[in-house]
């Protein structure tokens, strides 16, 4: 059943035009091969509809559909290329002896099937996203991979990045921790602002409304700076409450630094508050 108060709908459906996911492959051959595979799975598309049909239209939450998918896939690798360039070697590389290139197409595919498990249900969602994944996967990778054994490998550490994104999940692999934290970065401004503008007003929402915008730089002593302008001093909860949750135990700690920000002049997002 809907929730009567959840207005808000996700303008997103199976028709064309689609909203297009798009990540930057440059020469790395295998992950072209797998976007291209990603492009043409209609049904993927289809699922990305329906959870974010569950996310939005019926429990009011932000957006969790195909821009969730872009912005978080391009988030991890952004991060991860970053770690590489600085010499941190990816897991898969270390443990497995597959190649930087196999650790791109690792942390993209887990990004892109991380919610997918919520086209069946919210509750749980990391746990259906497996059963779901476990089934596209072996398609989505094949051109890539027409060795099953070395197939088999990217696929099982693309599960293991996709149930370490749960609530006090254990990353156990470098791209695991990458996409637990590139989830927690798709948070820049207007992204969260369905439940604000429901009414539900809360220092989830209003912090939420108080990031102007985000940006994931060289850092200066770590790898990676996560760089965070506020609007409103409100957005350090999402900082110290949200975003350091995600990152601790992550694995990420060593090379990641936040630096968040005050700009401008402070705007009220909230004029009263009664309960
Ligand atoms: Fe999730
Ligand atoms: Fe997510």
């Amino acid at each position: 059943m809907r929730n009567p108060d959840a207005q808000a709908t996700t303008g997103l459906s199976i028709a064309e035009p689609r909203f297009r996911v798009h990540v930057p492959t440059r020469r790395n051959a295998r992950l072209q091969k797998v976007m291209a595979a990603v492009d043409a799975d209609a049904a993927l598309y289809a699922l990305w509809v329906a959870q974010n049909v569950n996310a939005v239209t019926r429990l009011g939450m932000s957006d969790h559909g195909p821009v969730h998918m872009h912005l978080v896939a391009n988030l991890a690798l952004h991060l991860l290329r970053l770690l590489m360039k600085r010499g941190v070697q990816p897991s898969a590389v270390t443990d497995h002896g597959l190649e930087p290139d196999d650790a791109e197409v690792i942390v993209t595919l887990a990004a892109l099937l991380h919610d997918v498990g919520m086209s069946i249900h919210r509750s749980n969602h990391e746990e259906y996203s497996l059963i779901i994944a476990d089934r596209k996967l072996p398609a989505l990778l094949e051109p890539a991979y027409p060795d099953p054994a070395r197939r088999a490998l990217v696929q099982a550490e693309i599960l293991h990045a996709i149930i370490s994104h749960r609530k006090g999940g254990r990353p156990l692999t470098l791209e695991a921790g990458v996409v637990r934290v590139a989830d927690a970065l798709d948070m820049a401004k207007g992204r969260s602002r369905i439940p604000f503008e429901r009414g539900e007003v809360n220092i989830h929402s209003v912090s939420a409304m108080a990031i102007e915008d985000v940006q994931i730089e060289e850092g200066q002593d770590k790898p990676i700076r996560v760089h965070i302008w506020l609007r409103n001093s409100a957005g350090i909860f999402q900082v110290d409450s949200l975003l350091k949750e995600k990152l601790k135990g992550s694995g990420l700690e060593p090379y990641v630094e936040v630096l968040a920000e005050t700009v401008g002049q402070e705007e009220p997002l909230v004029r009263t508050f009664r309960f």
